[in-house]
This record gives structure tokens, C-alpha cells and sequence, in this order.
């Protein structure tokens, strides 16, 4: 990225501290009774319902480990992003995201308008997704977005479509879980998925002359249901502790996913589970290799406190908000080029005096 450019660096109350005191950490939550045969007995199901439900509670994030994803799948794929970014800006830049097709290689992201220190390549699960065609509330026409493939790794398309497979599978476990853990039925959440938009991305953090000025990506929240991540050994992504506001380091756990919810989950539980902010370090030596899955729902789901967990002393915190115009603001509209606040939950939040 050569010199540094002033875009990259953050304001100081936002700069990494690089010297972080080790804290607790995000819970591990081991999923092995999920893969067990026979199936495993209910009281220990249950015992996993109450962690995934603690976890969501108090952080908001977890690990988890024996999630039944074969190794090789992962492996395959992570090897495709190292040669795929290894490639030179120009190679990469052929299948740069434009206007019409948010999907793609970029190196210029902004999370809260300073300039993000990494490289991505966007992809989408279902191919092609449907989407609202743009942002305009009065606009109803939808459109179709493709996967764009490079040439090389020619690889890199199977590679991504058979571990995506995995990733589906394993994102309608948690689902169900998290159902369970909110006192519903298991398959309460499914049918906001049938054609869901879920999309995918590989990141590169380069290594960065000024880790204490920049950031890979600006403190944020997920904005869709449900984040896994595979990060590499190096580590640099931090969670903001809900007891008391301070940036945890998330350490690796070799093959272990991290899983966050996401805003979708925050205003369905009205709250229960809250959507937390995270931010990644970069490094002065070392490049640092991720890639999430977003799980997203239909673009037509009105998303709204589930009606099950709504009560006269809890009463809905959100009005209902169409997910596929919220999705189509934050990745289609030119909010980046203003100096705007993206759209965010808060705006549907039900203030407290005109609720019933
Ligand atoms: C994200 C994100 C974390 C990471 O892409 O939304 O939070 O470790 N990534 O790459
Ligand atoms: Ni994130």
C-alpha cells in the first residue's frame, strides 16, 4: 500500500492501544453432542442451549470448536485467497466490484469514513442473490447479483462453493440453537432463509508500517443475522467487552470459528442478544488472512422483534424494517463519497416515551 496515505488513520480516540492486557476471553463452546451418533441425550443439549444463550447474552460472541466443517474444505480455501491476493493490483483489480455489481475484489473500503488497511473479494452463497435493484424506498424493482471469478487460482470457485455448502450447514445449526436458547422451537427462525442474500468475504490484511495509527477495519457491528469467521494464527481482532466497554483481544484458536450475532438477531430478540462491536489490528510484520460468512435473510423479510418475546413489560424496541433495503443502502448506495452515517438499527429504535 505504500506510503501511508491520511485516510488510513484514525482519529485518536479510536487509535489500538498496542500493549493489550490479556483479559477473559470470548467463551469456547464445544458442538460435538451436535455431530454425535447415536444422537446425544437431551440434558446435554440443553447444557449447550444455556452456553450458546449465555454467550449471546454477555458477549455476543463465541468460539467454537468440533463444528463438524472438514478441515480440507477450509484448507483448500484458504490457500486460494494467499495465491488470489498474492497476485499484482492490476491482475486483481480485473474483478474489482463497480456501481451495478457490489460483488468482487476491492482495497478501498471506509467503516465510519477513515480508509480501511486491507484488500477483499466479496462473493455471494446463493448464485446468483436477489436484491432490491437499488436503495430508493420507492423503488421496487429487484435484481440478480453474480460471483465474479478470476482467473486465477482456477481453483478458488470449487474451493469456495463446496466449504459456502458448509457454511450454510453449519449457520442453520447455530440458528437453531440460538431459537432454542431464545425459548422457541428449534426451526423458528428458518423460513427468513429460504432465499437468503448470505454473503461471503475473503480478506487480506497487508502487514502496515503504522499499526498504532490504522486499522484493518473500524470498530463496526454486523449488520445481518449471524457472523462465523475463520481467522489465520496471527490474530488482531478485538471485541468490545459488554461489562465494561474494554477492546478484548479474540486469540486464535487453531480450526475454531467465531461466531457473532448480528444486528438481525439483536432486533428479533428485542435486545436479549445485543449486536457487538469489534475492529481488527493490523500488524507491523505480519499479513493476517480472514474469511466471514455473513448469514443474511430474504430480501423481503421485514425484520421486527419476534412476536413470541414481546410482552407489556417488554414491549418491541424496533419497528419493522425491510432487510433487503437496509442491505441495499449500506452496499449500493453512495453513502461512502458523503459524509454520512450509514444506516444502522438505531434509526428503526421505538423511543421510550411512545411506547405503549
Ligand atoms: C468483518 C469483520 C473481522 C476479521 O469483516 O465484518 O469483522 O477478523 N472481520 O477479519
Ligand atoms: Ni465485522
Amino acid at each position: 500500500m505504500g506510503e501511508v496515505d491520511e485516510a488510513f488513520i484514525q482519529a485518536v480516540e479510536h487509535r489500538p492501544k498496542i500493549a493489550v492486557t490479556e483479559a477473559e476471553g470470548i467463551p469456547l463452546i464445544n458442538l460435538s453432542i451436535l455431530n454425535s451418533n447415536p444422537p446425544s441425550n437431551p440434558s446435554s443439549l440443553q447444557t449447550l442451549v444455556e452456553e450458546i444463550g449465555d454467550a449471546c447474552h454477555n458477549w455476543g460472541f463465541f468460539q467454537v470448536i468440533n463444528h463438524g466443517v472438514p478441515l480440507e474444505r477450509r484448507e483448500k480455501l484458504e490457500l486460494a485467497s494467499r495465491k488470489f491476493f498474492a497476485q499484482s493490483t492490476e491482475e486483481k483489480r480485473k474483478v474489482r466490484r463497480d456501481e451495478v455489481n457490489p460483488l468482487g475484489y476491492y482495497d478501498t473500503e471506509h467503516t465510519k469514513n477513515v480508509r480501511d488497511w486491507k484488500e477483499v473479494f466479496d462473493l455471494t452463497v446463493k448464485n446468483p442473490t436477489v436484491i432490491p435493484a437499488s436503495h430508493e424506498a420507492g423503488d421496487n424493482g429487484l435484481k440478480k447479483i453474480v460471483n465474479r471469478w478470476p482467473e486465477y487460482p482456477s481453483e478458488l470457485r470449487e474451493a469456495f462453493e463446496e466449504y459456502a455448502k458448509e457454511m450454510e450447514k453449519l449457520a442453520y445449526k447455530l440458528l437453531e440453537l440460538i431459537s432454542l436458547s431464545l425459548g422457541l422451537p428449534a426451526n423458528r427462525l428458518s423460513g427468513f432463509f429460504n432465499d437468503h442474500t448470505s454473503f461471503f468475504r475473503l480478506n487480506h490484511y497487508p502487514a502496515c508500517p503504522v499499526p498504532h495509527l490504522a486499522l484493518g477495519v473500524g470498530r463496526h457491528k454486523d449488520g445481518g443475522a449471524l457472523t462465523i469467521l475463520a481467522q489465520d494464527d496471527v490474530g488482531g481482532l478485538q471485541v468490545k467487552r459488554k461489562t465494561d466497554g474494554e477492546w478484548i483481544r479474540v486469540k486464535p484458536t487453531p480450526h475454531a470459528y467465531i461466531v457473532n450475532v448480528g444486528d438481525i438477531i439483536q432486533v428479533w430478540s428485542n435486545d436479549r442478544y445485543e449486536s457487538v462491536e469489534h475492529r481488527v489490528m493490523v500488524n507491523s510484520e505480519k499479513e493476517r488472512f480472514s474469511m466471514p460468512f455473513f448469514l443474511n435473510p430474504d430480501h423481503n423479510v421485514m425484520v421486527e422483534p419476534l412476536e413470541e418475546l414481546i410482552t407489556k413489560q417488554n414491549p418491541a424496541k424496533y419497528r419493522a424494517y425491510n432487510w433487503g433495503k437496509f442491505f441495499a443502502t449500506r452496499k449500493l448506495s453512495n453513502f461512502k463519497k458523503l459524509d454520512v452515517e450509514n444506516i444502522q438499527i438505531h434509526h428503526f429504535r421505538i423511543k421510550e416515551e411512545s411506547s405503549y
